[in-house]
């Protein structure tokens, strides 16, 4: 059983959850909604990039709760496509505990015209590859 948690402002993030759910017949989690970490199985968890950090819920949720051997694969969108919101979030997991496995990011629309249609097609079929993949080491 995987687990699809993320955190999206503006919800590009929220399209790679989605394509990631569905490849395992699950419901993406908004990381608010959650009250606890979900038991067993992977876990997918994602944000967008702001001021080139995760979303705070996203690391509230991280230092309010252990993940002390919990497998994670981290995604997340940016403008700049650079990934510092999956290396921000892979950073505060490992300290929790968290067995990184793997991470996939891309660029997201930002700021109205910067990144326009994104993340695109090829994206989300980059992401549920991502998603098999991370499944086989899970
Ligand atoms: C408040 C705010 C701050 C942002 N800061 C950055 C940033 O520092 N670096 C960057 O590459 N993109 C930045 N962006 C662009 C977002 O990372 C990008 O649009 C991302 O896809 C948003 O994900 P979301 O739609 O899931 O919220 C920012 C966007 C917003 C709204």
């Amino acid at each position: 059983m995987s687990h699809v948690l993320y955190y999206s402002l503006t919800g590009n993030t929220k399209k790679l959850a989605a394509a990631i759910a569905q490849e395992f017949g699950v419901a993406p989690t908004p990381v608010k909604s959650l009250a606890a970490v979900p038991g067993e199985g992977l876990l997918f968890i994602g944000s967008g990039s702001y001021g080139d950090r995760p979303g705070e819920e996203i690391m509230k949720f991280i230092a309010n709760h252990s993940f002390s051997g919990r497998k994670v694969a981290l995604f997340g969108t940016s403008g700049s496509g650079q990934g510092k919101e999956v290396q921000g979030m892979a950073e505060a997991l490992k300290q929790k505990g968290a067995i990184v496995i793997g991470s996939y990011h891309c660029k997201g629309r930002a700021f109205a015209v910067v990144n326009i249609g994104r993340p695109g097609r090829d994206d989300l079929t980059a992401v549920r590859l991502f998603a098999r993949e991370m499944a086989k080491l899970g």
